[in-house]
C-alpha cells in the first residue's frame, strides 16, 4: 500500500491537492484538499448587495464573469428585476467568451500535456517520461496546437474585453443588465474574431480531442463514477429567464428529474469549519473557518443534492440536455467539454444578430431594503450558485457554491465521497513512480485553475495569496 499526494493540480497555483491510496497498482481511497481559505463570504457581509457582482468575479481568474453573473442573478431575485432584451444578450455573450477562453485553456493548457510529451525544455520539463501514446507528427501537431492555443486564448479575453471593458474581472455585467450598449463596430469587430476563435475549436480542438480519444479509449473506463449530475441552466434565452439554452436539470442514478434547489445541503463534517449539527441549505449556511477541527481535510465544504454527490459541467449540461449520453468518464468530460465550445460559439453568433442597436441595455432598479434571493446559472466547470439576504439595504448573508465544490467536494456527514474521489477509485496506476493517471482523471473535471489573486505592497516583492475555487 502506498500514499501519494499529487498537487499543484492546477500547473498554475497550490490551491488544491488530492492524496490517493494505491493497493497492487489500483487507487482504493481518495481525498481532495482545498487547501487555501477563500472566505468571501466574510468579505461581503456589510457591503452594498451592487458590490456583489465585482466583489465575487475576482474569487476566480479564469471564471470570473460566471461569478458576476451568478451575483446579477441573485440581486435581481431578490430585487423583482431583470434585464432588457437587449441586456441579456450582452450579459450571455460576455459570459459565453469566457466560457471559451476556459474550455479552450483546459484542454490545452491544462490536459493535453497529461497525454502529450512537450518540448524538451521548461516549463514543459520535468514532466512524466512515460505514459505518452502519440508520436512523431501526430505529438508535434499537438504541441503546435498547445501554442496556437495560447493565442487563441488570448483573442478570447479581447472578445470578452470588447463587451466587458476588460478581462479578466469585467465591467460589463451587473444587476439589471449590461453596462454598455456596443456601436456597430465593436460589434463587426466581436464578430470576426468569434469567427477565428470557432475556427479554431471546430477545425482544430474539437479533432485534437478525438485525436486523444482515439489514442487513449481505455480512458472511457477509467474516472467513472454513478450518472448523479446536476446543472443550474445556462444563458437564459429571453429577459424573462424563463428558458434557459442548456437547461437547468438533474440526472439521479441516471435518471432525468427536475431541478429543486431546496434540496441543496452543506455538510462541513470534514471541512474546516465550525460544524452545523444538521447538514443547511446554503441560505441558511455558515462560514466560520476553524483550522483546527478534528477530521477535516479541505477547505471546500460537501454540498450534496438529495443527500447525494453531484457532478457538473459540460458533460453534465450535455447529458441533461440530451446531446450526450456515452459515459460518465474521463474521455467523456474532455469530448463534452470541445463539443460544448463549439455549441456555445455557434450560439454566440446568433446572439450578435439578435442585438437592436440603440436599444437600452439597463434596467433601473431600488435595492430593497430586506429581501432574499438566489442566483443560479452553470458556469465553465459546472452549477453556480449564490445566495443573499439584504437587512437594513446591505448584505446581511452571503454564500456561494462554486462548481469546484460541487465535484471536488471531500466527504459528507455521512461518509460518502466527492465527485472526484469517487472517480479516483479503481483507477489503475501503472508506475507509482510516475502516476500520471491520477492527474488525468483529476483534471478532466477542470478543477478551478485560476482562483488566485496577486496582492501588491508597493515597495515590497509581488506576494501571492491563493484562494479555494
Ligand atoms: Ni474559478
Amino acid at each position: 500500500m502506498k500514499k501519494i499526494i499529487v498537487g499543484p493540480l492546477t500547473r498554475a497555483n497550490n490551491s488544491s491537492s488530492v492524496e490517493v491510496t494505491v493497493e497492487d497498482k489500483r487507487v482504493v481511497d481518495a481525498r481532495c484538499s482545498g487547501i487555501f481559505f477563500r472566505g468571501f463570504e466574510l468579505i461581503l457581509r456589510g457591503r452594498d448587495p451592487r458590490d456583489a457582482s465585482y466583489l465575487t468575479e475576482r474569487i476566480c481568474g479564469i471564471c470570473s464573469a460566471a461569478h458576476g453573473t451568478a451575483a446579477s442573478f441573485a440581486l435581481e431575485d431578490a430585487a423583482g428585476v431583470r434585464p432588457p432584451r437587449n441586456g441579456n444578450l450582452l450579459r450571455n455573450l460576455i459570459l459565453g467568451a469566457d466560457f471559451l477562453q476556459s474550455h479552450i485553456r483546459h484542454f490545452y493548457l491544462y490536459s493535453l500535456l497529461d497525454y502529450v510529451r512537450g518540448p524538451n525544455q521548461r516549463p514543459f520539463i520535468p514532466g512524466y517520461t512515460k505514459g505518452y501514446r502519440l508520436h512523431g507528427k501526430v505529438n508535434e501537431a499537438m504541441v503546435e496546437h498547445y501554442f496556437q492555443a495560447v493565442e487563441i486564448s488570448r483573442l478570447t479575453h479581447k472578445l470578452l474585453t470588447l463587451l466587458g471593458g476588460k478581462a479578466p474581472h469585467n465591467h460589463g455585467l451587473l444587476a439589471g443588465g449590461s453596462t454598455v450598449s456596443p456601436a456597430a463596430d465593436i460589434l463587426m469587430d466581436f464578430g470576426s474574431k468569434l469567427r477565428k476563435i470557432i475556427d479554431f475549436i471546430k477545425n482544430i480542438m474539437v479533432p485534437d480531442t478525438l485525436t486523444l480519444a482515439e489514442a487513449y479509449p481505455d480512458y472511457y473506463e477509467i474516472g467513472c463514477r454513478a450518472p448523479n449530475l446536476l446543472e443550474f441552466g445556462l444563458f437564459p434565452r429571453s429577459e424573462d429567464d424563463n428558458e434557459r439554452s442548456f437547461p437547468g436539470g438533474v440526472i439521479i442514478d441516471g435518471h432525468p428529474q427536475k431541478l429543486d434547489s431546496s434540496a441543496i445541503r452543506e455538510h462541513l463534517k470534514y471541512s474546516w469549519f465550525t460544524g452545523n449539527s444538521e447538514p443547511r441549505h446554503p441560505s441558511r449556511g455558515r462560514t466560520e473557518p476553524d483550522r483546527e477541527k478534528e477530521g477535516a481535510y479541505s477547505w471546500a465544504k460537501a454540498p450534496r443534492y438529495g443527500g447525494k454527490p453531484m457532478e457538473g459541467g459540460p458533460l453534465a449540461r450535455l447529458w441533461i440536455r440530451g446531446d450526450y449520453r456515452k459515459g460518465i468518464s474521463t474521455m467523456d468530460r474532455i469530448v463534452a467539454r470541445a463539443m460544448e465550445a463549439e455549441m456555445i460559439g455557434k450560439s454566440m453568433e446568433g446572439w450578435v444578430e439578435e442585438l437592436q442597436p440603440g436599444a437600452p441595455v439597463f434596467n433601473a432598479f431600488n435595492v430593497p431594503r430586506e429581501a432574499e434571493g438566489a442566483g443560479l446559472t452553470g458556469a465553465m466547470r459546472g452549477p453556480l450558485g449564490h445566495w443573499l439576504r439584504i437587512e437594513k439595504g446591505r448584505i446581511a448573508h452571503y454564500e456561494i457554491i462554486t462548481p469546484t465544490t460541487w465535484n471536488f467536494s471531500p466527504r459528507d456527514d455521512t461518509g460518502q465521497l466527492g465527485p472526484v474521489e469517487e472517480a479516483l477509485i479503481g483507477t489503475p496506476i501503472e508506475d507509482e513512480n510516475e502516476p500520471v493517471e491520477i492527474g488525468r482523471v483529476v483534471r478532466a473535471f477542470d478543477v478551478c485553475s485560476s482562483c488566485s489573486v496577486h496582492l501588491i505592497v508597493p515597495g515590497t516583492p509581488v506576494k501571492e495569496t491563493i484562494i479555494v475555487p
